[in-house]
């Protein structure tokens, strides 16, 4: 199995290339060819090149961004290798180029934190206060990206009294997550209500550059209130001591998920073309429990020690 990763950008990268590693081990009878791309879509596509050549029986995808894949996954077709998706999306013209997708939706997760944003104010007897919101996106392409930043806009679209201060991209990471929010804080520190960070990594370096510049981060009026996405170990300590005030899960564990699908299909039985992971969120407290969204409820859990420390990741 070749498996190309998109890089160790994030604590929640890791988790995902670990469960991918202790999946596909020799012990459980697999030879892994691993490639981190290091964020570029390049590497991604010499690593499958690499992938065919070596005559692999499968190759598993998890693309930087959806766009830009169509030649290459023809390479893989007309070799005979079925590719695995994972994570992301890929946006192709022909969707026999894979073979089955399984990862997140990206857009309710965004959905589920701005019901949770929108209810907390609400609770909070801000709900007709003027707010002002900073967007730190992802990847920009990617669908991580696409999808949170997706939520977020159509939220701040149907609120009268929310306004965007600013939105750019943090690339997934701390450091360019902490850059971005100093800049930020520099031009407009003293408005700013929500920083909604797109992932865990991001919002530990936008943290670190709000409390740098002297303000507080917190949900109650006075402070800034930082979200987030993935409910990493270290984004679910940040959020049980407060400094997260909410954090929607992103799943990574989908090695056994594509291992799954490689038994189906050596098994010579179907497999769904996509599959969305069911996903979770955590709250730093109980102000709001649910959200409900196009009529399905979900819950918002408030974190505890005792469910970190039972997590997988
Ligand atoms: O594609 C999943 C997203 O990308 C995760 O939120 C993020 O941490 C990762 O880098």
């Amino acid at each position: 199995v070749g498996f190309s990763q998109v890089g160790a950008e994030s604590d929640w990268r890791t988790a995902n290339t670990e469960s991918m590693k202790s999946t596909f081990s020799e012990d459980n009878g697999y030879e892994l060819i691993f490639d981190d791309a290091q964020q570029k879509q390049e590497n991604q596509l010499t690593a499958i090149r690499n992938f065919i050549q070596q005559e692999v029986d499968y190759i598993v995808l998890a693309p930087v961004t959806e766009t830009g894949w169509d030649t290459v996954l023809q390479e893989a077709k007309d070799a005979g290798i079925p590719v695995i998706i994972v994570d992301r999306m890929v946006d192709v013209s022909d969707d026999s180029l894979y073979t089955a997708w399984v990862g997140s939706n990206f857009k309710l997760e965004g959905q589920k934190a701005m019901a949770w944003l929108d209810a907390y104010l609400e609770a909070k007897g801000r709900g007709d206060e003027e707010i002002n919101l900073v967007d730190i996106q992802g990847t920009i392409g990617a669908s991580a990206q696409i999808g949170r930043t997706e939520g977020f806009d159509e939220a701040v679209e149907a609120h009268d009294n929310w306004t965007t201060l600013a939105q750019q991209s943090g690339e997934f990471t701390q450091a360019k997550g902490q850059e971005v929010m100093e800049s930020i804080l520099k031009q407009s520190g003293d408005d700013i209500d929500v920083v909604y960070c797109e992932n865990d990594n991001e919002a530990f370096g936008a943290i670190d550059a709000i409390k740098a510049a002297g303000y507080e981060v917190g949900g109650e009026e006075g402070q800034i209130l930082v979200m987030s996405f993935d409910t990493t170990n270290a984004g679910l300590t940040q959020t049980l001591s407060g400094e997260i005030t909410c954090d929607t899960e992103c799943n990574p564990l989908h090695g056994p998920r594509v291992e799954e699908i490689i038994q189906k299909l050596e098994a010579g039985e179907d497999v769904d073309k996509q599959a969305f992971v069911d996903e979770v969120a955590f709250a730093s407290d109980d102000t709001v429990t649910k959200v409900t969204i196009d009529g399905t409820d979900y819950d918002i859990t408030p974190i505890t020690q005792e469910i970190i420390d039972g997590r997988a990741y």
